[in-house]
């Protein structure tokens, strides 16, 4: 793996816009639902986190002297892998961190459970199902319920990133998460519980949700195509 700016594509002087957009270009491209891969989606959120926290050195490019054969992108990448339980506990917003305890709406096809069921997330706990499916992670002040997944390591569905399409709906089933961005959601979606976690930020210091919800009646017809989607952000 390159160093974080060819891991991004940019200069090792691009300004905060060109990093910005450089790094929503290439997460999209990056996704698993887009064609890419967790690997390359994690050395992806690796690099701009490298940068954007200036960890990413000039010796980290090869274009400088420093020719890293192990580093930059994994290096960056090192103090959040295997963090996938939350924030750094040094963290100074962690007091204020909120728990999300999430459970993968698959999983409630696959056993016949039902979002309305009293005792579903006691059911999941119970169930032995894989980290990725079912867990808990802290959302930081500030962070999205979407990036606050994506940042302990999770690829959960989006699209627009900016409240314009369903594919990132969640349902709150205890809890709540703001909707400061719909442009989108009907008010019928809104009191069943509905939510859109690329814009949505916890307003309760516990939450239950289950994401993946795009395929609930209402929201199918709300997705946007990812393909003709990812083209138009491509040309930016
Ligand atoms: S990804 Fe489109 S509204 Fe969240």
């Amino acid at each position: 793996m390159g160093s974080p700016y060819d891991v991004l594509g940019i200069d090792t002087d691009a300004d905060d816009g060109e990093i910005e957009r450089a790094y929503r270009r290439r997460v999209l491209e990056a996704h698993p639902d887009h064609g890419g891969s967790a690997e390359e989606f994690q050395a992806v959120k690796a690099a701009y986190e490298a940068i954007v926290d200036g960890n990413a050195t000039i010796e980290d490019h090869p274009d400088g002297d420093g020719d890293d054969p192990g580093g930059g992108a994994a290096a960056a990448g090192a103090e959040s892998e295997g963090d996938d339980a939350g924030p750094d506990p040094g963290s100074e917003s962690a007091d204020a961190a909120a728990t999300v305890e999430y459970l993968d709406y698959e999983v409630l096809t696959d056993h016949g459970w039902d979002l309305g069921d009293d005792d579903l997330f006691e059911k999941a706990a119970g169930a032995d199902l894989p980290h990725a499916a079912y867990g808990r992670f802290l959302v930081e002040p500030g962070e999205s319920l979407l990036e606050a997944a994506e940042n302990r390591g999770f690829a959960w569905p989006y699209a627009c990133r900016g409240g314009a399409c369903a594919n990132c709906a969640v349902a709150v089933v205890e809890g709540e998460l703001s909707i400061p961005a719909n442009n989108v959601l009907s008010e019928e979606l809104i009191d069943s519980d509905i939510r859109l976690s690329c814009v949505g930020e916890p307003l309760t210091d516990d939450l239950r949700i289950v994401f993946n919800v795009k395929h609930l009646p209402g929201l199918e017809e709300l997705r946007l195509p990812p393909h003709p989607f990812d083209r138009a952000r491509a040309d930016d």
